[in-house]
């Protein structure tokens, strides 16, 4: 595990940018697994900014978002295909039919998962997974249980999390209480993974992800066990460590 601290959010979003732009230099139809939330806005602005500048090109990348709210219309503005876009997608020169977010409005939810599972297999895995952290250092939204799951699955949101993303929605009665959310097994077959974590709200999630034991209560725990991960941290996000 590597960890980088920088003076601010900004500065993250930069170098976790960079990063993923030199993948996309070192292998132009790299499968990138791509995370949502306030935290890689900042990233997000960077690609927009290199792929303007002419340094990052995304119209051989493949991506595949780690999670979405159950029963939101795709094009709500809660919802994380609508996010996708408007932060992401309709910036740069990713091929529409390239670029999927779970479907949180299948019909048979537990299909979808596996149906997703199988297109991400069959696209090779991914060759890096951009990580947020929740405040229970849940990622994507593999919330603390007594078991990991390896597979796209559906969750119950945690009040904790429901409490985190009211922000988001006009209510908290408004939060979805289910998402449909990618696997530890297949964000732990990544080649690389980012996670990125800004602000002393996500302090001990970090603390106890990189010092504590690997345990299901604490998801992100499990990437003390990946081969090649990075942790890219603001001094706020660091401060316990
Ligand atoms: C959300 C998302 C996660 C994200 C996390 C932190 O619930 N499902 O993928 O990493 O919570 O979000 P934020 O970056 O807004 O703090």
């Amino acid at each position: 595990m590597q960890i980088r601290i920088f003076d601010n959010a900004g500065q993250v979003g930069k170098a976790t940018a960079l990063l993923i732009g030199a993948q996309l230099v070192a292998k132009p139809d790299s499968v990138l697994g791509l995370a949502t939330g306030s935290t890689p806005l900042p990233t997000y602005q960077e690609l927009i900014a290199l792929y303007e500048a002419g340094a990052v090109d995304f119209s051989r990348a493949t991506t595949y978002n780690l999670d979405e709210y159950v029963g939101l219309p795709t094009d709500h503005v809660c919802s994380y295909h609508r996010f996708m876009k408007d932060n992401l997608f309709d910036h740069v020169n990713i091929r529409p039919e390239a670029a999927h977010v779970p479907n949180g409005l299948a019909a048979n939810l537990s299909q979808a998962g596996r149906d997703y599972d199988a297109a991400i297999e069959a696209a090779g895995g991914l060759d890096l997974q951009l990580l947020g952290i929740g405040r229970n250092g849940h990622i994507g939204f593999n919330e603390p249980a007594e078991t990991f799951i390896r597979g796209c699955h559906v969750v119950t949101l945690s009040d904790s999390t429901i409490e985190a993303n009211t922000r988001f929605f006009a209510s908290s009665d408004e939060v979805p209480r289910q998402a449909i959310s990618l696997g530890i097994g297949t964000i732990m077959n990544a080649k690389r993974v980012l996670l990125i974590a800004t602000g002393a709200d996500k302090a001990d999630a970090v603390e106890q992800s990189v010092n504590g034991e690997i345990t299901p209560r604490v998801q992100a725990s499990i990437l003390q066990a990946h081969p090649d991960v990075i942790f890219l941290l603001d001094k706020a996000a660091a401060a316990k460590l």
